[in-house]
């Protein structure tokens, strides 16, 4: 089985985290999202997946290589500029032998592969769409569909009150070879707006697979944040073996017995972290590797990669600080902060809410081809 997996966006709504980790290289729990989504395809039986790539490719080749080590075989494919949600999955078509998984780069959900792809070879048709039901459907792309689940037409972001259906479109699909001569090559082609619609208006079947899984498009700050808080909670459980601390942290969950007096369960302790006996961690905070938290510093509500130090009396709440990153004595970090790799946030600073901080020299890196 085969998949492709579009990589290939900017992440500009995550920055200044995505001027040093493209966007499905942002860890979760220690672990890049990226390879957390590959575990789950091969354990639904895929053995080969095709990264569809153009912004800092490098990176993630660099981090995952062949995929030998996550037991399956992967294939770079760079974009020399954007080709959009389908042309990317047209520019790959000669490494597609068969019926194949797309998704979306960014969307962390509970849906089981292996089920979705039991319904598409039951209903047959060109391709099936995952589909969840939102109480608010005017951020996404609507799918309406009969009773037999025959998508009947596509509504792209309608007004709320106008909106046809609450079940939205969410980023995971099985395709058939066919879909692939429908989409024009060499040019920047939309799958949502453009190649689906197209199928439609041809006469090709279509089908909408709804679940009620988990699902969260990870690619804005708060979601990101949200996804951690939804794990710690337990709404979601990582399937990754082993679940949690799998590169040696520490989860502590509410009621959970030993916790150290200055952390506040839930929260996700990386290896090699230290926190002074008068800092104050959680609760909802996940820490990377190495973070150092100095005496009387308080860590809430927030996501810290790995390196991060928080010094004396300093505040970090709401916030999500990217690796090696300095926060000096009594400065506050707080209400909806991103702060990128290797900044420096100055002793006393007061951050504004939802400030972008990134370091000096770290400035958007282009496409390599
Ligand atoms: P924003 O800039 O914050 O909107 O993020 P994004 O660039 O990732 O865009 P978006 O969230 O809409 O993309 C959804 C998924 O498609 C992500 O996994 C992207 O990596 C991927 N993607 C978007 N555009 C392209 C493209 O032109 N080529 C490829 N290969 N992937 C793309």
């Amino acid at each position: 089985m085969q998949a492709v997996i579009l990589v290939g966006g900017e992440g500009t709504r995550l920055r200044p985290l995505t001027y040093g980790t493209p966007k499905p290289m942002v860890p979760l729990f220690g672990v890049p999202f990226l390879e957390r989504m590959l575990a789950r395809l091969r354990d639904a039986g895929v053995d080969h997946a095709i990264l569809a790539a153009g912004y800092m490719p490098q990176a993630i080749e660099d981090a995952l290589g062949d995929g030998s080590r996550l037991g399956l075989k992967l294939t770079y494919v760079v974009e020399r500029s954007p080709l959009g949600t389908a042309g990317a999955i047209r520019n790959v078509a000669d490494q597609i032998r068969e019926t194949f998984f797309v998704l979306n780069g960014d969307v962390l959900t509970s849906l089981d592969l292996r089920a979705m792809l039991a319904f598409h070879r039951e209903r047959g048709g060109v391709g099936a769409m995952h589909a969840i039901q939102v109480d608010d459907p005017s951020a996404f792309g609507c799918i309406v569909r009969d009773g037999e689940n025959r998508i009947e037409s596509f509504v792209e972001k309608p007004r709320r009150d106008e909106a046809p259906t609450n079940e939205v479109n969410a980023g995971t699909y099985l395709l058939e070879r066919s879909v692939l001569e429908a989409i024009p090559a060499g040019r920047n082609v939309s799958i949502e707006r453009e190649t689906f619609p197209a199928l439609l208006a041809a006469g090709e079947r279509l089908y909408s697979y709804v679940t009620d899984d988990y699902w969260l498009d990870l690619g804005r700050p708060a979601q990101y944040r949200q996804a951690h808080d939804d794990v710690l909670d337990g709404k979601l459980v990582l399937e990754t073996p082993p679940v949690l601390g799998d590169r040696g942290g520490t989860i502590y969950t509410i009621g959970a017995a030993g916790v150290p007096e200055n952390v506040r369960p839930p929260v996700f302790i990386g290896a090699g972290s230290s926190i002074a006996d008068s800092a104050v961690v959680g609760p909802y905070a996940v820490l990377g590797e190495k973070c150092t938290i100095a005496a009387g510093a308080h860590v809430r509500f927030a996501v810290l990669w790995d390196a991060v130090s928080v010094d004396h009396g300093a505040r970090v709440s709401e916030a999500i600080v990217a690796t090696n990153v300095h926060v000096g004595r009594e400065a506050v970090v707080e209400h909806g902060a991103v702060i990128g790799h290797d900044a420096t946030i100055e002793p006393g600073t007061v951050l504004e809410p939802d400030a972008r901080v990134a370091a000096p020299g770290r400035v958007p890196t282009e496409a390599i081809s």
